[in-house]
C-alpha cells in the first residue's frame, strides 16, 4: 500500500483522517478538520521558529544542508562563482535562466543607470553620527528610498516593479558606499557607470585624489564570488522577513528594508562581525582551549559554526576560505587566519561539535577577508546586504506572483488568562514582574 497520504487517527475521537503528501509534505490546514467537537477550532501545527514549516514553493535555490549543496536555479555555486559575474547570477536569481549577452546587457544598463541616488539622501547620512552603525544607516536610507518612489506602492503593475528592483539593485552599493564614506569622514564618490557593478563599488568606497580610480583585479574578482556566494539562501530569516513584510503589499524599499533590519542580527548576517570580534577576543591560538572550553559550557557561542540547514560543511565556506590566500597576496596576510584555521581544527575534532553536526558557515571566513581589505568589522554585515538584494527581491517577486500566498498571518496557542475584569487601582496587589 503505497499511496501519498498519512493516515491519522484521532484517538480522543477513534476517527481517522487521510492526509495527502505532496512534495514531502502534508498542508497544515488539512489538520484544522481534526475536531474532538464540532465546536473544536481543529488541530494546529506548532512549530516555534518555523524549524520544520515550509512557508512557500520556491523555485530559486535549493540547500541539501546533509550533502552541503547549494544550487541557485539548479546551477551549483561552484560553477557559477568560477564561470559567472555577480550581475550575471542575480538575473539567473530573479528571472530564472542564465542571460544571453544581450540579456545581460540589457540587465546591465537598467541596473548601472540606477547607480545615482537622490541629493537630498545626502542630508540624511549627514543626520548620523560618525560611528552610527552602517547596517542601521543602510536599512533607515532605503526605506527612505520609498519616500522618493511612492508609484513603488503598486506592486502589482508588472513594469513598475521591475523598474525598482533594477533602482534598488543598483542603488543599494551607492548608499553601502555612502555609509563607508561618512564613518570615514571623506567626501562621496558619484558611481562611474563606466565600471562593472562591482568595480563601481570599489570606486565609490575607495577611489582618494587620483583622476580615475583603478579597481585591483585581484580583489575586483575576490568581492565578485563573494557576492555570488551571498546571492540567496532560501528562506532564510532575512529572506522570510522579506516574504512576511512583502505579503502585505508594503513597497518595496521598506520591504527590502525590513531584510537588512533581520540580516543585520548576529546569529545571522551579523555573524561575520561577530566572528571577527571573537577573533580579536581570542588573541593567540594559546587562548582557544579555554574559549572552546566556554563555548561547551553554554557560556558563548562559536560565531561562523553552525547552520539550521547545513549539516555539513557550509559550501561556501569552504570557497570563501579558498578565497582568502588570493587576496592577501595583495593585502598581505591577516593574522587573525591563523587563529580561525585552529578554531576549525579544533572544533572538528571536539565530540560538543561533532556531535551537533556544527561546521564554519559562510560568515567565518568572510570577515577574515573583509577586514585584510581594510573594513572596519561593522562594515561586513552591509557586504552581506549587497548581494542578497537581488536575492531578496528575487523571493519577494515569487511570493507576490504565488497564488498560494497571502498577507502572512500564523497562528498561536494562546496560554494565558482566560477573562477576568479589571480591578480598580485601590484593590490591586503588586505583582510579581516588578517594573
Ligand atoms: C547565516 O539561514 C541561512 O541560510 C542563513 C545564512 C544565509 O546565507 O542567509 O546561511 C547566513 O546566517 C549563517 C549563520 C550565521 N550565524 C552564526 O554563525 C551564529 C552562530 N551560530 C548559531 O547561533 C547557530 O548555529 C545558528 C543560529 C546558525 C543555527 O542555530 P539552530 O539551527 O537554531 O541550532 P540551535 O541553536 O538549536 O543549536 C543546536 C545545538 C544547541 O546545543 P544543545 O542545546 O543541543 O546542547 O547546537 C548548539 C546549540 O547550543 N550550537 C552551538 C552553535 N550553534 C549551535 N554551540 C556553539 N556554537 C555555535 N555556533
Amino acid at each position: 500500500m503505497n499511496k501519498n497520504t498519512l493516515s491519522v487517527t484521532d484517538n480522543r475521537t477513534g476517527k481517522i483522517y487521510e492526509i495527502p503528501i505532496e512534495h514531502g509534505a502534508v498542508p497544515a490546514i488539512d489538520f484544522r478538520q481534526i475536531k474532538e467537537s464540532e465546536d473544536d477550532f481543529g488541530l494546529m501545527c506548532y512549530d516555534p521558529s518555523y524549524s520544520n514549516t515550509a512557508a512557500c514553493r520556491s523555485n530559486i535555490t535549493y540547500i541539501d544542508g546533509d550533502k552541503g549543496i547549494l544550487l541557485y536555479r539548479g546551477y551549483p555555486i561552484e560553477q557559477l562563482a568560477e564561470e559567472c559575474t555577480f550581475l550575471e547570477c542575480a538575473y539567473l536569481t530573479l528571472y530564472g535562466e542564465l542571460p544571453t549577452e544581450s540579456q545581460l546587457s540589457t540587465f546591465t544598463h537598467g541596473v548601472l543607470r540606477h547607480t545615482m541616488i537622490h541629493e537630498n539622501v545626502k542630508k540624511f547620512m549627514e543626520g548620523f553620527n560618525y560611528d552610527a552603525h552602517p547596517m542601521s544607516m543602510l536599512m533607515s536610507t532605503v526605506a527612505a528610498l520609498s519616500t522618493y518612489y511612492p508609484e513603488s506602492v503598486d506592486v502589482r503593475h508588472e513594469e513598475l516593479r521591475t523598474e525598482q528592483v533594477l533602482r534598488i539593485v543598483g542603488q543599494v552599493p551607492t548608499l553601502a558606499a555612502y555609509c563607508y564614506r561618512h564613518r570615514r569622514g571623506l567626501p562621496y564618490n558619484y558611481p562611474d557607470d563606466e565600471l562593472g557593478y562591482v568595480e563601481n563599488l570599489m570606486h565609490m568606497l575607495w577611489k582618494r585624489t587620483e583622476h580615475k580610480y583603478k579597481p585591483h583585479p585581484v580583489l575586483a574578482k575576490a568581492l565578485e564570488v563573494l557576492f555570488i556566494l551571498h546571492l540567496d539562501h532560501e528562506q532564510n530569516c532575512s529572506s522570510t522577513t522579506m516574504r512576511t513584510a512583502g505579503s502585505s503589499l508594503a513597497d518595496p524599499y521598506v520591504t527590502t528594508a525590513a531584510a537588512i533590519a533581520a540580516l543585520s542580527g548576529p546569529l545571522h548576517g551579523g555573524a561575520n562581525e561577530a566572528v571577527l570580534r571573537m577573533l580579536d577576543e581570542i588573541g593567540s591560538v594559546n587562548n582557544i582551549p579555554a574559549f572552546i572550553k566556554e563555548v561547551k559550557e553554554g557560556k558563548r557561542r562559536l560565531m561562523g559554526f553552525g547552520h539550521r540547514v547545513y549539516k555539513n560543511y557550509d559550501p561556501r565556506a569552504k570557497m570563501i576560505k579558498r578565497i582568502a590566500d588570493e587576496v592577501f597576496e595583495v593585502t598581505g596576510r591577516n593574522p587573525r587566519l591563523d587563529t580561525a584555521l585552529e578554531l576549525e581544527r579544533i572544533a572538528l575534532q571536539d565530540e560538543y561539535f561533532v556531535a551537533r553536526k556544527l561546521y564554519p558557515n559562510v560568515d567565518f571566513y568572510s570577515g577574515i577577508i573583509y577586514q585584510a581589505m581594510g573594513f572596519n568589522p561593522a562594515y561586513f554585515t552591509v557586504l552581506f546586504a549587497i548581494p542578497r538584494t537581488p536575492g531578496w527581491l528575487a523571493q519577494w517577486e515569487e511570493m507576490l506572483m504565488d497564488k498560494e500566498q497571502k498577507i502572512a498571518r500564523p497562528r498561536q496557542l494562546y496560554l494565558g488568562y482566560g477573562h477576568r475584569d479589571v480591578v480598580p487601582m485601590s484593590e490591586r496587589a503588586e505583582s510579581a514582574v516588578a517594573v
